[in-house]
Order: C-alpha cells, then sequence, then structure tokens
C-alpha cells in the first residue's frame, strides 16, 4: 500500500480517485483537515476498504511512526501543505510549521522506517515530495521556462516554505541515500478546488452575481494544468522516476489571469446566461498583490523524453470539464463555504477594492 499526506485536499484527493480507479493497492491518507481538508471530495470512496483515512498532522512524530510500523506503506505521496500564497502573506507561521517542520517529521520518520527493511522491500521504497513551480520564483515575458536546473529564487513566504523543503528533500538523498523523488508543478485547477484560489473563486463569484477580482493589471502568467494531468505525472514518476531526480511538471498553458476569467465568463454565459448581461461585467481590478510574482512557466521536457508523461488536456478542454464541474456540483460548493471562508474572503477582498 501507499501512504498519501493531504488526501483530503484539491490535488490529493483527486490522486486518490484516480490511485483508486486504476489500481486496488489500498491508500493509508493522513490528512489534519485544516480549512482546506473536505472528506466530501472522497464521498464516492465510502465504504471502500482500499481507502484508509487518518485524521492527524504530518509533525505528530507518533502518531507518523505508527503509521509506517503499522502499514509498511511502499511508498509515500506527500501532498499535505498550507498552500495558498495571499493566507501566507497574512500568516507565514503556519506556512513553515507544516509545510517545512512537517516535511521534516515525515521525512525522519520514513527514513526511521526505511533504515529497518530489507531486500526488495527496501529497494522499492520511494519517498515522492509534491512541490510547485513557484519555488524558481518570476520569469520576464521573453525569458524561457523553468527547467529543473534554474536556480531557487522563491518570493513568498509560501514559496519559500516549500522550497526550503525541497532542499530537506533533496539533502536526505544525498546524505542518506534516501531514495526521494521531487516533482514542480505549475498551477492546478479541476474539480475539488477550494474556492479561495483564481479559477474556482471566479466562478463561485460569478454565479453568485460578486465582483471578479483581479490583482494588479491582470497580465500576470500562469501555467494552467488540469488536475488529472497532475496525478497522472505523479503516478508515472513514482512508477518510473530515478531516486534524487526531480521532475518539472506543466501544461503548456501559458495565459494571463485576465484571459482565464474572461474565458470562464464567456463558458457561463454560453451555459447559465444573466439576464443582466455578460458575466464580465463583474470584473474589477483591485490592489495587487504584494510581491505578485509575473510569469510562471514550465519546461517539462525532461519528464515527456525521460518517462514518457504528456498532458491530455488542454487548457480549452480543461476549462470546459471544470466550469462544468462546479455547474453540477453546487452542494459541494455550499458545503466549504464556513463561516471561516466568508471571514476569509472578508479580510482579503474588503482591503484590496479600488474605488470607482
Ligand atoms: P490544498 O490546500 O487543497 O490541500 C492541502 C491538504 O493538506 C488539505 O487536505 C489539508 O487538510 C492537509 N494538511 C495541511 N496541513 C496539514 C498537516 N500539518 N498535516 C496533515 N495534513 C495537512 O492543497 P493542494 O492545492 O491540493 O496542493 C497539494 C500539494 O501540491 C501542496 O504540497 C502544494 O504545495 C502542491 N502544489 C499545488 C499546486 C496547485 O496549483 N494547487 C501546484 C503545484 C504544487
Ligand atoms: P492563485 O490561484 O492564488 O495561485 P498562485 O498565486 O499560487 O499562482 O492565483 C493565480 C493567479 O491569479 C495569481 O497571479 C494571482 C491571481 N489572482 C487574482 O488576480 N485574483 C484573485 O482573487 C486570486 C485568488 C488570484
Amino acid at each position: 500500500m501507499i501512504l498519501v499526506t493531504g488526501g483530503a485536499g484539491f490535488i490529493g484527493s483527486n490522486f486518490i480517485l484516480d490511485w483508486l480507479s486504476a489500481s486496488d493497492e489500498p491508500v493509508v491518507n493522513l490528512d489534519a483537515l485544516t480549512y482546506a481538508g473536505n472528506l466530501q471530495n472522497l464521498e464516492s470512496l465510502k465504504g471502500d476498504q482500499r481507502h484508509i483515512f487518518v485524521h492527524g498532522n504530518i509533525g505528530d512524530a507518533d502518531l507518523v511512526a505508527s503509521l509506517f510500523a503499522r502499514y509498511r506503506p511502499r511508498a509515500v505521496v506527500h501532498f499535505a501543505a498550507e498552500s495558498h500564497v495571499d493566507r501566507s502573506i497574512f500568516g507565514p507561521d503556519a506556512f513553515f510549521k507544516t509545510n517545512v517542520m512537517g516535511t521534516l517529521n515525515l521525512l525522519e520518520c520514513a527514513k526511521a522506517f526505511w533504515d529497518q527493511t530489507r531486500g526488495e522491500e527496501k529497494e522499492r521504497f520511494r519517498f515522492l515530495h509534491v512541490s510547485t513551480d513557484e519555488v524558481y520564483g518570476s520569469l520576464r515575458f521573453d525569458e524561457a521556462p523553468f527547467t529543473e536546473e534554474t536556480p531557487y529564487r522563491p518570493n513568498s513566504p509560501y514559496s519559500a516554505s516549500k522550497a526550503s523543503s525541497d532542499h530537506a528533500v533533496r539533502a536526505w538523498f544525498h546524505t542518506y541515500g534516501f531514495p526521494v523523488l521531487t516533482t514542480n508543478c505549475s498551477n492546478n485547477y479541476g474539480p475539488y478546488q477550494f474556492p479561495e484560489k483564481l479559477i474556482p473563486l471566479v466562478i463561485h463569484n460569478a454565479l453568485s452575481r460578486l465582483p471578479l477580482p483581479i490583482y494588479g493589471d491582470g497580465l500576470n502568467i500562469r501555467d494552467w494544468l488540469y488536475v488529472k494531468d497532475h496525478c497522472e505525472a505523479i503516478r508515472t514518476v513514482l512508477q518510473k522516476g530515478t531516486p534524487g531526480e526531480t521532475y518539472n511538471i506543466g501544461g503548456r498553458n501559458e495565459r494571463n489571469n485576465l484571459t482565464i476569467v474572461q474565458t470562464i465568463c464567456g463558458l457561463l454565459d454560453e451555459w447559465v446566461p444573466h439576464e443582466a448581461g455578460p458575466y464580465a461585467n463583474l470584473i474589477e481590478f483591485v490592489k495587487d498583490r504584494p510581491g505578485h510574482d509575473r510569469r510562471y512557466a514550465i519546461d517539462a521536457t525532461k519528464i515527456r523524453t525521460q518517462l514518457g508523461w504528456e498532458p491530455k488536456e488542454s487548457f480549452e478542454t480543461g476549462i470546459r470539464k471544470t466550469v462544468r464541474w462546479y455547474l453540477d456540483h453546487p452542494e459541494w460548493v455550499q458545503g466549504v463555504l464556513t463561516g471561516a471562508y466568508r471571514e476569509w474572503t472578508a479580510k482579503q477582498y474588503g482591503s484590496l477594492r479600488v474605488a470607482g
């Protein structure tokens, strides 16, 4: 079996659903159920013996050690993290606790377990660390996309904490020979993404007739990848990746934020037209994010040529599936809109509105 951390979050839950649709190998899912964790994502696995949910923190050494002793996983797929840049600007503490110290604890417990294994069990063990392209910092419009050789230049508390964890993972390979794999992926979108991130936030706000907030001039660029393509890339790296190597994962779908929002508005105009006119009328330019990275772009040549992975979705097909999913699952969105969500959006967007 495999141990997945953060499997009740956006990418982790998509990964588990995907994994169990492709194989019967059981998954132990360790998740602290922060505001971003949601067991509703895994509702379809209720009663399924192949999914074992453990409510707990990756920083809890006794708990994590007990999971290794009990389940003897052949691999760890580590998603658990604080993941939202804007929240990291307000409160970096939780990011360093989970992303750095939590990852350190996980590494320590995994290595202690691996040290005691022998033969084939030792040979095949893998620790796959899921990271982000944001560790590379910001690109100019005319610069080549990030490769695995691009120097780390994290700019936000979030990316600094992820960069720190990547360095720890790297050191565990070089110092101890511990069999790690690291993936650095671009922005994901798709089902079950918490509506604090750009795409689900815009869909939710548009359907609720709320302003669609665009930071700064809206020309910041991200390289968007449909979440199922990311899940498949992780499975590929786990299966075929070389320990100690890192793999960049991206969709070759660079778009600026204004284009993303206009595309979503266009799909909503097509599927749920509103009498008040086009959804794009709700767009509102607001104050920029402090330290806002201008552009991210991934060169995914290595994973394509060495491991044979390529994304299946283009942005156009992926965004259609995504908007359709949110339209078809209003109960999921309602389920995550707690008081804490409302407090966050009031705090974040209350201060950003520009007059006029
Ligand atoms: P998410 O915020 O949706 O989910 C994170 C999950 O981790 C939640 O279920 C949460 O409850 C859990 N968690 C948080 N702290 C924990 C702790 N201390 N112990 C146990 N569980 C804890 O995040 P996501 O978007 O699914 O991202 C997953 C991973 O992928 C992260 O490591 C992130 O850095 C990375 N990543 C995300 C993107 C993206 O676009 N979302 C892109 C590249 C990489
Ligand atoms: P986000 O989804 O937070 O991902 P990240 O910051 O990790 O790339 O944001 C994606 C882009 O959208 C980023 O350039 C910031 C911008 N953005 C807005 O313009 N308005 C918003 O309300 C949000 C949440 C993001």
